[in-house]
């Protein structure tokens, strides 16, 4: 496994080493989420390669840039056993140089949810995911469901800047008790941990709801904000029960829809989602 920190060195490996290659990109302090998407990279592709970089221009001021986790030596003995043959850990000046000023902007699917919370956020993602398909030109790039508005930004930004690849999904790796794997459940005390499983409460019973015939998208998102409201650590941001592509609210839900939320437990700001008729 190579582990680079140049994009010239990522380019020259890419280079001399034929055959078709798989992206993950990450932020590091890896989980199983994210080796689920290595591994299945590993079995889509002949090579697969990963970035850690904790991106700067996604973090708003308020946000926990400095404090996001990272072990880069514990996700490199990870990311050897999963399979990856290329590791790319910029620095920042290597990814952003001194004059850097060219962002891009996925305009209408970037403005509700996370968008409307974290005004800044998707322009930082969507620029760092265009750098990284130049920098390694992969045929495949994986992403995870648990950061829903993420692969639909993505993937408008793919299909609207004409990149070359397509564009894999992968299913939500959750904890025994439901709670969606994240790099910062490290945030949560024992106590509010012991809160965050109602996140994944609340989603399964508006998704029972749903299969049950209620397909009014008023009413899933009442069902969801009933069961967070009985959990006293958790202060909801958002419910939501929207159009999975265009990602507006719904009033009927009829044709399904994708069921999502945000929430603060303690420091942590905690996101999760089911896709319902989808
Ligand atoms: P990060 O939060 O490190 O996540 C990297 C990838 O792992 C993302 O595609 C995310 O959706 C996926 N992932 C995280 N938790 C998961 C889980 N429990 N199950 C399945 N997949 C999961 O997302 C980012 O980094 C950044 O925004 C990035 C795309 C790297 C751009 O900086």
């Amino acid at each position: 496994m190579h582990v680079v920190s140049s994009v010239a060195d990522v380019r020259r490996i890419r280079r001399e080493l034929a055959g078709s290659w798989g992206l993950v990109p990450t932020m590091g302090f890896l989980h199983a989420g994210h080796l689920a998407l290595v591994e299945r990279a590993a079995a889509e592709n002949d090579h697969v390669g990963v970035s850690i970089f904790v991106n700067p221009t996604q973090f708003g001021p308020a946000e926990d840039l400095t404090a996001y986790p990272r072990d880069i030596g514990r996700d490199l003995e990870l990311l050897r056993e999963a399979g990856a043959d290329l590791v790319w850990t910029p620095p920042v000046d290597e990814v952003y140089p001194p004059g850097y000023q060219t962002y891009v902007a996925v305009e209408e699917v970037t403005k509700p949810l996370e968008g409307a919370a974290r005004p800044t956020h998707f322009r930082g993602v969507a620029t760092v995911v265009a750098k990284l398909f130049n920098v390694f030109q992969p045929d495949r790039a994986y992403f995870g469901q648990k950061d829903a508005q993420q692969v639909v930004v993505i993937r408008q930004m793919a299909r609207d800047l004409d990149f070359p690849i397509e564009i894999v999904v992968c299913p939500i790796v959750r904890e025994p008790d439901g709670l969606a794997m994240s790099s910062r459940n490290i945030y949560l005390t024992p106590e509010q941990r012991a809160a965050a499983p109602a996140l994944y409460r609340a989603l399964c019973a508006a998704r029972d709801a749903w299969r049950s015939g209620e397909h009014d998208a008023g009413r899933l998102r009442q069902i969801m904000a009933g069961i967070l409201a009985a959990e006293t650590l958790a202060e909801v941001e958002y419910v939501s029960a929207a159009d999975p592509i265009t990602l507006v609210e719904l009033e009927d839900a009829a044709a399904g829809a994708l069921l999502s939320l945000a929430v603060r437990i303690g420091r942590a700001r905690l996101i999760d989602n089911v896709l319902v008729g989808w």
